[in-house]
């Protein structure tokens, strides 16, 4: 049975429980182990993401194991609903899913504007800034979202955070002097900065590596230090998405929480 099976088949089984239509009722029921519990939610939280897509929109893909399920609910309302939309995906991976599921994808000489961008996060403040890039995809889910009118980001409660930096700031690098653009990255990081993959690089989309920065619970200024770390030669784009989400969409176990910024473009 291939993975699609057993997802839908999850995706049955989670719209069985009525996890699509439930905002704030607690699920999933006893029975189901913490990693199903995770799953489930993430799966809420994707589908939910998807009523902020509608007929016609050119729509910004996401990448991860959250906007999986946006992407996989897209394409059955497309096939199923006759939804009509067209993509850009900000990996190869959600390129090669979105493409298995017949959504349209729009070259970049034909993209103006996207109406919105849907994607995950590693964390998210109270201010709706995000850490993102655990999947590497960070430099063109940067791309994508800043030509896009909307961000929405779907996630679970774990990533919310109060302060950011727990989760290992993603920074992807030029392969070339990537050990001087490390020792730059390592004067500005309290914690730990290491190439990701360490012997075996783990080599971006774009042909870059990547450097987790250990910042710890620490990064109070995410806005200047984005800017700070763009300012370093060698660097490409780093994980932090300041003043670019605007709505926060979060499956728990408890339902789905969706959360507008009160000045973004979605209020
Ligand atoms: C990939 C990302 C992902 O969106 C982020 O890592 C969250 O992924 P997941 O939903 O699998 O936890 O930024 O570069």
């Amino acid at each position: 049975m291939g993975g699609l099976s057993i997802i839908r088949q999850f995706e049955n089984f989670v719209n069985h429980l009525g996890i699509r239509q439930m905002i704030c009722s607690p699920y999933p029921p006893a029975g189901l182990s913490i990693v199903d519990e995770v799953e489930a939610a993430k799966q809420a939280a994707g589908v939910a993401a998807c009523d902020f897509v509608s007929d016609g929109m050119d729509v910004g893909l996401g990448t991860g194991s959250t906007v999986r399920y946006t992407v996989i609910e897209l394409g059955r309302r497309m096939n199923d609903e006759g939804l009509n939309i067209r993509g850009v995906p900000t990996s190869i991976d959600t390129e090669q899913l979105a493409s298995s599921l017949g959504i349209p994808l729009i070259a970049w000489d034909e993209v103006d504007r996207l109406a919105v961008t849907i994607d995950g996060a590693d964390e998210f403040d109270s201010e709706f800034h995000l850490i993102k890039g655990g999947g590497g995809a960070l430099t063109r889910e940067k791309i994508v979202a800043q030509v896009s009118d909307a961000m929405v980001v779907v996630t679970d409660p774990r990533k919310d955070v109060g302060t950011l930096g727990k989760f290992p700031l993603p920074v992807e690098v030029i392969q070339f002097g990537w050990e001087v653009t490390l020792r730059h990255l390592q004067e500005m990081c309290p914690g730990v900065a290491s190439r990701r993959g360490g012997a075996e690089p783990f080599i971006t989309d774009n042909g870059n590596y990547i450097i987790d920065c250990n910042f710890g619970v620490s990064i109070t200024d995410p806005v200047k230090l984005e800017t700070d770390i763009q300012g370093i030669a060698g660097v490409v784009e780093v994980g932090l998405f300041t003043h670019m989400a605007d709505a926060i969409v979060i499956g728990s176990p408890q339902g789905i929480e969706v959360r507008i910024k009160a000045d973004g473009r979605l209020a």
